[in-house]
């Protein structure tokens, strides 16, 4: 399978975001991963439209918005706006999840349902005809670094084959804690596109390399 990796900007250097997303597009990125969070549906506060805004004459990569926030449905074109390509929210969300995925994609967006670690599988299932991408977390959502669960690759495996199901492709995306050494299992259970964080903004001296050594497993 054509493997995508998306590298994720919460562990890059915010002091310079543009040369970041200008270096890693240059290295082979194939989208760009943005985590907002408002701490509140997660502890941890990043940033919002106005610096999605801001980013998007940096970059030709896809935008791929991560909302880890209550109330995802506010703001909604904001993030159209600001030119995010894929929107994602949490199926945790007390929304109704069918409207707001179909009004993402009637916003011309990809729309993505994200679900964290203690989320079973099946309730995405009647989502699946709404959906563009599902984001499986392999960390609690909240913070770049944290250590990868095994115990989601039967979840990955499970939501691979409800995607192989479907008549439209969904991409299988995992979130969280993603290096050399746990990309392969997450591929080898279904992932499709990997988000990385500190796996390749740590390596600020050869961001190719990085993404080289999570794609090519
Ligand atoms: C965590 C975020 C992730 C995070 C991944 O809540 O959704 O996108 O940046 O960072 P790493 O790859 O360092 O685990
Ligand atoms: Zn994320």
């Amino acid at each position: 399978m054509d493997i995508k990796i998306a590298p994720s900007i919460l562990s890059a250097d915010f002091s310079r975001l543009g040369g970041e997303l200008m270096a890693i597009e240059k290295a082979g990125a194939d989208w760009l991963h943005l985590d907002v969070m408002d701490g509140n549906f997660v502890p941890n506060l990043t940033f919002g439209a106005p610096i999605i805004k801001s980013l998007r004459p940096h970059s030709k990569l896809p935008f791929d918005v991560h909302l880890m926030v209550n109330n995802p449905d506010r703001l909604l074109e904001d993030y159209v706006n600001a030119g995010a390509d894929h929107i994602t929210f949490h199926i945790e969300n007390e929304v109704d999840t069918i409207t707001l995925l179909e009004t993402i994609r009637s916003l011309g967006c990809k729309a993505g349902i994200s679900i964290k670690p203690s989320t079973m599988p099946d309730s995405i299932k009647p989502l699946l005809p709404h959906l563009d991408l599902v984001l499986v977390m392999t960390v609690e959502p909240g913070f770049g670094g944290q250590a990868y669960m095994p115990t989601m690759e039967q979840k990955i495996r499970d939501i691979r084959s409800m995607v192989n199901n479907q008549e439209k492709p969904i991409h299988l995306v995992i979130d969280g804690g993603i290096t050399p050494q746990t990309a392969p299992h997450a591929i080898a259970a279904g992932a499709d596109v990997l988000v990385a964080g500190n796996a390749i903004f740590n390596h600020n001296d050869n961001y190719q390399a990085a993404i080289d050594a999570l794609r090519n497993q």
